[in-house]
């Protein structure tokens, strides 16, 4: 089973970035530890701090991969981009966020995006990407 992972603005600097928000772990060091959880699952990473290469990049795997797991950032509450881009792939995207968005500013009560998710989840802090293999796993 193939899935992405695809992380969007300002997520590089996880470890570094509020931590107090989103913890003090980065991104690299999480992918090592569900590359072991998950050993029978074939996890690509990606990230970009740029719109049109998330874009990109849901184009090239949103045909042959099982499932696509999106963390699109601040993306996420501005981005009719990716809502299309997300309507156009056959791969199934379950949308991640690590803070819980409903508990914070308004701005960040809507998605763009979840309308074409196959789920949601938000607030389970980094544990939210390995929450969405279990259930694409099970799906
Ligand atoms: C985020 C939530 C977004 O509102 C924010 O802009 C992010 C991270 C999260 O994972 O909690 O960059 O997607």
């Amino acid at each position: 089973m193939k899935i992405q992972i695809i992380n969007g603005p300002n997520l590089n600097l996880l470890g570094k970035r509020e931590p107090e928000t989103y913890g003090k772990q980065t991104f690299e060091d999480y992918l090592t530890t569900l590359k072991t959880r998950f050993p029978q699952v074939e996890l690509s990473y990606y990230q970009s701090n740029v719109e049109g290469e998330l874009i990109n990049k849901l184009h090239e795997v949103g045909f042959g991969f099982d499932a696509i797991i999106l963390n699109a950032g601040a993306y996420t509450h501005t981005s009719v981009a990716l809502h299309d881009a997300i309507a156009a792939i056959k791969t199934p995207v379950v949308e991640v966020h690590i803070s819980n968005v409903y508990a914070r500013e308004e701005f960040r009560h809507k998605s763009l995006i979840t309308s074409k998710c196959i789920g949601l989840i938000t607030g389970f802090g980094l544990e939210g990407y390995a929450m969405a293999i279990q259930f694409i796993q099970k799906k």
